[in-house]
């Protein structure tokens, strides 16, 4: 059992008059023992059943019922009980109870809290087979549904009238389930929008070596890059940084490969796929050393050295041009510019194939190079957006919610 699974949230439990009431206080039990709080709404009816009592008892809370006096109107008004939840549960939902939710009717507590509520619905209904068969609560549960409510039950099985057949309500285990499984999908489309998507990223310089102990290098931090590994992760993405020599402290909550030249993190790149999120931020070095010595090379007299380079791969071009399912499904490069930075970062999306191009303006007058800010344009087909100076950090957490942005409606449009 997660003992916390249900930690801090408050629920609004509406107890109906059936016999499947006594399940109630099973039921509570099991909600308070996973964290969340119960406070307790009977009908008049589900007080011929348990006692407000034994309810009051397991909530550790006063029970709600319609014989309330102006002192707990004072105390709690039906609307502020119904907003103050994060959950109302309705158990039993009597086949009454329910009819008088699909008129919209307000004549008891129970009734009046759930018109007023704002907060989302889950019922478990308890009824005779017949009662459950019967035209008019089917089309009361058609209306029901339609208004959002969600249902947990009725199960087949023997019934206390004597009777076989759909009516049973859901035992407790399964009202909790479904309680924590909304709670899930409450925290996945509030809080965690790149669930079930991966993400790689490059970040930091590259070092590419002269001999065992010199390097060709450049001043990258990787501050940027390590940043938005760690904004994708923290929107749900399963993350994969392939960072270069940095000191940037590795991100939390993602798998890091550390890597230094240009090669080594192509390689680390395509044995990260498949990936549906790259972003290259990595200062890679454009040249390594043809042939790197394997001493340390000593000085011959002469006045000067020289080194051939070559070329390095490009990795975001790379991973760019992969076709088929290898390809993710969003690639994003960066482009620091002095001087006309959208047009020159225009270009780069063009020549790179990539889909978007944080374009980040470096020139001296911003002040920006090596510090802790950024002001960047995003480039992409749809043309540049502008987006306001602010710290790595910031726009890092921008260009996540970005991207969940563009996956959201990706996913709309198919
Ligand atoms: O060509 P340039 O270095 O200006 O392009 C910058 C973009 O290309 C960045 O996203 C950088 O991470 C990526 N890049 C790369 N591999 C290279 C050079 C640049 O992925 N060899």
């Amino acid at each position: 059992m997660d003992k916390s699974s249900l930690e801090a949230k408050r629920i609004l439990l509406i107890i109906g008059g059936g016999i499947a009431a006594y399940k109630c206080l099973e039921l509570i039990r099991r909600l308070r023992e996973r964290g969340a709080g119960v406070r307790a709404i009977m009908t008049g009816a589900a007080r011929e059943f348990v006692t407000p009592l034994s309810v009051s008892s397991l909530t550790g809370e006063k029970v709600f019922t319609d014989l309330f006096d102006l002192t707990d109107e004072a105390e709690m008004g039906h609307i502020e009980l119904s907003r103050d939840a994060d959950l109302l549960v309705v158990a039993p939902a009597t086949a009454d109870l329910m009819a008088r939710m699909a008129g919209g009717l307000a004549n008891d507590l129970a009734t009046t809290a759930l018109l007023a509520t704002d907060k989302p619905v889950l019922i478990a209904p308890a009824m005779n087979v017949r009662m459950w068969e019967h035209a008019a609560t089917q089309r009361n549960i058609t209306t029901l549904k339609r208004d959002g409510i969600s249902f947990v039950g009725p199960n087949e099985g023997d019934m206390a009238c004597g009777e076989f057949g759909p009516g049973r309500m859901a035992e407790p285990m399964e009202i909790v389930a479904a309680v924590e499984a909304h709670f899930g999908e409450a925290a996945f489309a509030a809080g965690q929008p790149l669930k079930g998507l991966k993400a790689l990223v490059t970040s930091g310089p590259t070092h590419e070596p002269i001999d065992p102990v010199r390097y060709i290098a450049n001043r990258s931090s990787g501050k940027q890059g390590h940043a938005i590994a760690a904004a994708l992760a923290a929107l749900g993405a399963e993350t994969v940084l392939v960072a270069g020599p940095s000191t940037t402290p590795d991100p939390a909550g993602v798998s890091v490969h550390h890597v230094e030249t240009a090669n080594e993190m192509l390689a680390a790149c395509e044995a990260a796929l498949p990936a549906d999120i790259a972003i290259c931020a990595a200062a890679v070095a454009d040249w390594r050393v043809e042939a790197s010595a394997d001493q340390k090379m000593k000085k011959n007299g002469e006045d000067g050295l020289h080194l051939k380079l070559k070329q390095n791969p490009d990795i975001l071009a790379t991973l760019s041009s992969l076709k088929g399912k290898k390809r993710p499904r969003l690639v994003v490069g960066f482009a620091a510019e002095t001087e006309k930075v959208i047009a020159h970062a225009t270009d780069k999306l063009k020549r790179k194939g990539c889909d978007w191009i944080v374009a980040n303006d470096v020139s001296p007058a911003t002040g920006i190079m090596g510090g802790d800010d950024n002001l960047v344009h995003i480039i992409s087909a749809q043309g540049a957006e502008d987006w306001p100076r602010a710290s790595k950090r910031e726009v890092a957490g921008r260009l996540a919610h970005r991207i969940a942005d563009h996956f959201k409606k990706g996913k709309s449009a198919t």
